[in-house]
């Protein structure tokens, strides 16, 4: 089944679940990419600092699947902060990728007086049309703050850490307040937990993997995920999570692994 589209706060619409691609070597990406695109993913979320934009790029292009059913997410690095840099990390994503869905600036740090002008060269791509949207990584609550004061457009996006053992819950109600979408990086807690006993006895219970279940999780509190895998089985696994639903108690429950 397709994961459903969510509408950003400027209209665009992108996929609730997409594939990671972080710490996916170049050579491995045209297996997780194809796998991915074969079980129904349509949305990549990958980074300069990943190391894999071209491999990217020419895995979705031989696929043969219409460009315009593809979300292709991409980020400005650290180290790429301030206006004009900015720009020219976004040209050199661009020659890699061709077009991008969403551009986000990585992260705040580590050149904090900086993001409020990397912001403002996004704007400026989201105006000229050479990106869909545009949103931010990492960004904390009084970090966003600054950009609804101090610039024009919202930020469509905030990707952060989250999963059932870091909720985010003061976060999750400020992105709300301002229609900034959630996303969900690491939505696994990258493998660490999936023998919780609350996990595995809820898995148990509907049928699926301890992957499904905290994925299941992720998608009825509304976030997008975007799970990272190498593994072809993993990849379709984490894909089969829109045949089943938590009951109320069970998320309930798994709002308790909170940490
Ligand atoms: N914006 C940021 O700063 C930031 C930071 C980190 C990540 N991200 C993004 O978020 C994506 C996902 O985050 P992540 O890679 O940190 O962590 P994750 O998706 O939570 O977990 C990935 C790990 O879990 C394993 N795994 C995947 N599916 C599994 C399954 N069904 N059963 C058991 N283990 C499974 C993977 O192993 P195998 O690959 O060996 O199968 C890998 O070791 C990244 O790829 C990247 O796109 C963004």
């Amino acid at each position: 089944m397709a994961p459903p589209l969510l509408t950003l706060n400027n209209g665009t619409k992108i996929p609730q679940l997409g594939l990671g691609v972080y710490q996916i070597r170049p050579a491995q990406i045209p297996t997780a990419i194809t796998t991915a695109l074969n079980s129904g993913y349509r949305s990549i979320d990958t980074a300069a600092m990943y190391g894999n934009e071209p491999e990217v790029a020419e895995a979705l292009r031989t696929s043969g699947i219409p460009r315009r059913d593809l979300f292709i997410t991409t980020k400005v690095w650290n180290t790429d902060h301030g206006y004009d840099n900015t720009l020219r990390a976004f040209d050199r994503s661009a020659a890699a990728l061709g077009e991008i869905d969403l551009y986000l600036i990585h992260w705040p740090q580590p050149q904090h007086n900086l993001y409020v002008e990397t912001w403002r060269a996004l704007e400026r791509l989201l105006h000229e049309g050479r990106v869909r949207a545009i949103g931010v990584s990492n960004f904390g609550i009084q970090e966003l703050r600054r950009l609804l004061d101090e610039t024009d457009v919202i930020p469509a996006v905030n990707q952060v850490e989250l999963h059932p053992w870091q909720q985010q819950a003061p976060l999750r109600a400020f992105h709300t307040e301002h229609g900034i979408a959630t996303e969900a990086w690491s939505p696994l807690a990258r493998g660490r937990h999936l023998n919780d006993r609350v996990i595995t006895a809820l898995a148990a219970k509907y049928g699926k993997t301890p992957a499904q279940l905290v994925l299941r999780w992720h998608l009825q509190l509304g976030t997008i995920v975007i799970p990272k895998s190498a593994t072809p089985s993993r990849i379709r696994e984490n894909a089969a999570v829109f045949d089943f639903e938590l009951a109320d108690d069970d998320l309930l429950a798994l709002a308790e692994l909170d940490s």
